[in-house]
């Protein structure tokens, strides 16, 4: 059903839409593939993303936001135009086009929020409105953030990890980390490399990570076989991974994560640190899925914590949800445009 006005989070794993009145309408890979020499588009989302690593050598496969940046703005302005236009409906021009709320992830510069919501005008969009990721986050979450009490809020994306606290509807500390699902897929490649001379793609190293992945050992150990190339005979070899090897591969990313949370805590105000030990931590993001990582983060840190439901979606659920709720949420948008 085409929608009017949407809620947008432009991640550098995925991208989110949110129709006002009718929950999520859209959730692709962000990832375009284009011919090397012409720079056509040959496919966006889902059928870009079954050809990363397999792309024949004219054809490439990628990720135009990495790393919580833009890599290339004009693939990424590409890939948001083609998906905003698959849900929006162009005879409601005649309305003068859908209203949009976006978020994006916070390595992009001013000079590439205004090209992209630019590319959002050429789509069709009457209104773009900018919300800040963690606000978004925590209102798709549920959380009360109109108070004057402290939440904390960690966001494990693909690319990037957003940990902020928000008080009265503003980020009082907001810190970044690379260390986020890109960085735990890596740290298996690696692992796998070392330990049994085997390399793997990056799709079979996220598929260990979300099947047989967790944060602390499992109680009861999983495996999964993978095909690799087996760097000693170059042939492919098929192998059995068990999940304590994945929960050790993992570990140093972990710590680094868990560092980057403590340092935020550290910042904080005292009377909004109090109210975190008391309310806890709430994880949002794709990679805050990762198996026993709340139960990790409480042994680690000493707080509670909780995985927000439907935890990917909540960027995206918090800009729709500020378009159904205007008169709640409208103030929590900080940098108005158009
Ligand atoms: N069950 C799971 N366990 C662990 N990781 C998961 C699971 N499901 C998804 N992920 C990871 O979540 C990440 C994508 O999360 P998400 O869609 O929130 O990212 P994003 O918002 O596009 O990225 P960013 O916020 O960095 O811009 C990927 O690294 C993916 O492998
Ligand atoms: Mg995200």
């Amino acid at each position: 059903m085409p929608q009017l006005d949407i809620g947008v989070d432009l991640g550098t794993a995925s991208v989110v839409i949110y129709g006002k009145g009718s929950g999520v309408v859209l959730e692709e890979p962000a990832v375009i593939a284009i011919d090397r020499s012409s720079r056509n588009i040959l496919a966006v989302g889902e059928e870009a993303h079954r050809m990363l690593g397999r792309t024949p050598g004219n054809i490439d496969a990628l990720r135009p936001l990495q790393k919580g940046y833009v890599s290339d703005l004009n693939l990424t302005c590409l890939m948001l135009n083609t998906f905003v236009k698959k849900v929006t409906n162009r005879r409601l021009k005649l309305f003068g086009g859908p209203r949009i709320i976006l978020s994006l992830p916070a390595g992009v510069n001013e000079v590439e929020k205004r090209t992209i919501t630019g590319a959002l005008f050429e789509a069709g969009a009457r209104r773009t409105q900018l919300m800040e990721r963690p606000i978004a986050s925590a209102i798709g979450a549920g959380l009360k953030i109109g108070t004057a009490i402290g939440n904390m809020l960690v966001d494990i994306g693909g690319g990037v990890t957003e940990i902020a606290v928000i008080s009265m509807g503003r980020c009082i500390v907001r810190e970044t980390s690379s260390v986020a699902g890109d960085e735990f897929d890596d740290a298996i490649i690696k692992y796998i490399r070392r330990k049994h001379n085997l390399l793997i793609g990056g799709l079979t190293a996220e598929d260990l990570k979300i099947n047989i992945g967790s944060a602390l050992e499992r109680s009861e150990q999983l495996y999964m076989e993978v095909t690799g190339r087996n760097l000693i005979s170059g042939l492919p070899k098929v192998m059995r991974i068990y999940s304590d090897e994945i929960t050790e591969a993992l570990q140093d990313p972990l710590d680094k994560l868990m560092e980057a949370v403590h340092g935020v805590l550290e910042q904080t105000p005292a009377e909004l640190a109090s109210d975190i030990f008391d309310n806890g931590i709430v994880l949002t993001g794709g990679g805050g899925q990762l198996a026993l990582l709340p139960e990790a983060i409480r042994k680690s840190l000493d707080v509670e914590c909780y995985l927000a439901d439907n935890p990917h979606e909540t960027v995206a659920r918090g800009c729709g949800m500020t378009l159904e709720h205007w008169n709640e949420f409208g103030q929590f948008i900080g940098n108005r445009r158009r």
